[in-house]
């Protein structure tokens, strides 16, 4: 196992997975094993170093739209199906979409094996050649669908794309301030593209979650033997990201020490790789994201006010979804046309009724949350997200309910509403429907409804 190459298992039965793990286990071959779709998507990312091995038959969507959707992200990624003896249909069906392989069931291990060993070697071969074709890797970015793309007609985000466009061209640092999922890695590629220079490189790092010391290499690099373990002189990302831009992500959690280094960077247009007393000029535009107020922070002595300032020459706000409920619709679609692709699934309608409900949401995960909501009702899946709300909305995707179903579907809605109109209080919800608090609570746990948190003041 000297490749770090592993096979990601999709396999709903706990004895087959079990059999399958064991068996490239056996032959040397790491695996990752997973017992839905949903959750290997984020996980298949375009150059993913190893290869697909799903069962055909899933509880939630099915193996041959994660076949899609995994050549969707990479087309050269190999994916094996698994499929039941009366599948070949199905099997042929996914031979066409590009699947490398599949095998019936049941099967011997060495079959298993022998498949999975020469789709890592065709792997291998490809991510090589990917490697050579574009050595150095472009960016951390997140694929391409939403690069620069910016939706929502709001007043709110008329006036970011303005800003945006506005400052991209000139040489300003930008600060980019919003709560989680708002945008502003969009926001910091999309002025990376409309700069002069997107033709160099966007260099993401994220500040938060690394010790001081890997963050300090990570940033300036160092020479040759500068610590122990350090063999090899390596660049950092601010070098790396000369021409281009450097995104600094949660730049709340950058510790002091290396507030005070950044400063000088971003003053001096210079820096030192650790271990080393001969500056280096570095031309990069720096964009720091964080979803912090700063000013508050620097008051309370987490964050320099001087680094706050040198940044804040221009900071672009992005507000919070629930302040622009005018743009759900809009990014809704925008959305679903890309989970339907995505999926290989038809674009759900956006339908006035599913819109009000989304509406009244507080969104504490703003446009990603919408975004997952999106993927979901897109694939029809249930989830625990919205409770009532992404129920009713997939249910109206499938087949008709029951009458049973229907007046669980409106008690469900009722109790919502209740809380919504209560913010989140049980007790008075309770108290407006007549029922004790205790019943109440049961059906909020069975029905999945998670309680939006009432909105944050200002600080
Ligand atoms: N205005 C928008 N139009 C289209 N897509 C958007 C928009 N805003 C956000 N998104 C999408 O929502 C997701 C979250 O956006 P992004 O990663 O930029 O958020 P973030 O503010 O960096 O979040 P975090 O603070 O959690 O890192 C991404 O998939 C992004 O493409
Ligand atoms: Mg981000």
């Amino acid at each position: 196992m000297n490749d770090e190459m592993t096979v990601l298992l999709v396999e709903d039965d706990p004895d087959m997975q079990l059999a399958c793990r064991q068996a490239l286990s056996l032959a040397g071959i790491r695996s990752r094993a997973l017992d839905a779709a949903e959750p290997a998507l984020p996980i298949i990312t375009p150059g993913y170093r190893g290869v697909v091995v799903t069962d055909m038959r899933l509880p939630q969507g099915d193996g041959l739209s994660l076949v899609k959707y995994a050549r969707s992200v990479d087309p050269e990624l190999p994916c094996i199906m698994i499929t039941g003896h009366g599948d070949i249909n199905l099997a042929v069906d996914a031979m066409r979409e590009g699947a490398y392989d599949f095998i019936t069931k049941p099967f011997s291990p060495e079959k298993l094996v022998d498949s999975v060993r020469r789709a890592l070697d065709k792997r291998r071969l490809a991510l090589q050649a990917g490697q050579a074709r574009s050595a150095p890797a472009p960016a951390a970015g997140k694929g391409s669908d939403g690069l620069g793309r910016l939706v929502g007609s709001s007043a709110g985000m008329q006036a970011v794309r303005r800003l945006i466009a506005e400052i991209a061209a000139s040489p300003v640092d930008v600060l980019v301030h919003g709560e989680t999922g708002t945008g502003k890695e969009l926001v910091a590629q999309s002025l990376h593209e409309l700069s002069g220079r997107s033709s160099g490189p966007f260099v993401a790092l994220n500040c938060g979650g690394m010790p001081d010391n890997l963050l300090d290499s990570e940033l300036f690099g160092h020479e040759a033997g500068a610590f122990t373990g350090a063999q090899k002189r390596r660049i950092g990302k601010i070098e790396h990201a000369s021409g281009g831009t450097l995104f600094l992500d949660e730049l709340e959690s950058m510790p002091m020490g290396m507030q005070v280094k950044l400063l000088r960077v971003l003053q001096e247009r210079k820096l030192e790789r650790l271990g080393s007393n001969t500056s280096v000029a570095v031309d990069v535009r720096v964009v720091a994201a964080t979803k912090e107020n700063l000013v508050e922070k620097a008051r309370s002595g987490q964050f320099r006010l001087d680094l706050y300032y040198r940044l804040n020459v221009v900071t672009v706000d992005l507000p919070p979804l629930r302040r622009r409920t005018d743009d759900i619709a809009e990014l809704l679609a925008h959305f679903f046309v890309l989970a339907a692709s995505r999926f290989g699934r038809p674009v759900p309608p956006v339908n006035a009724d599913l819109l009000e409900r989304l509406a009244g949401y507080a969104w504490p995960g703003n446009v990603r949350e919408l975004r997952n909501l999106a993927d979901c009702i897109a694939l029809g899946v249930s989830t625990p997200l919205l409770g009532a709300t992404l129920q009713y909305a997939s249910s109206e995707l499938a087949s008709p309910r029951s009458l049973a179903e229907s007046v669980e579907e409106y008690e469900r809605k009722l109790i919502l509403e209740e809380l919504q109109r209560n913010d989140g209080s049980l007790a008075r919800s309770a108290r407006a429907l007549r029922v004790a608090k205790t019943t109440l609570n049961d059906k909020i746990r069975r029905y999945g409804i998670s309680v939006a948190p009432a909105e944050p003041r200002e600080g």
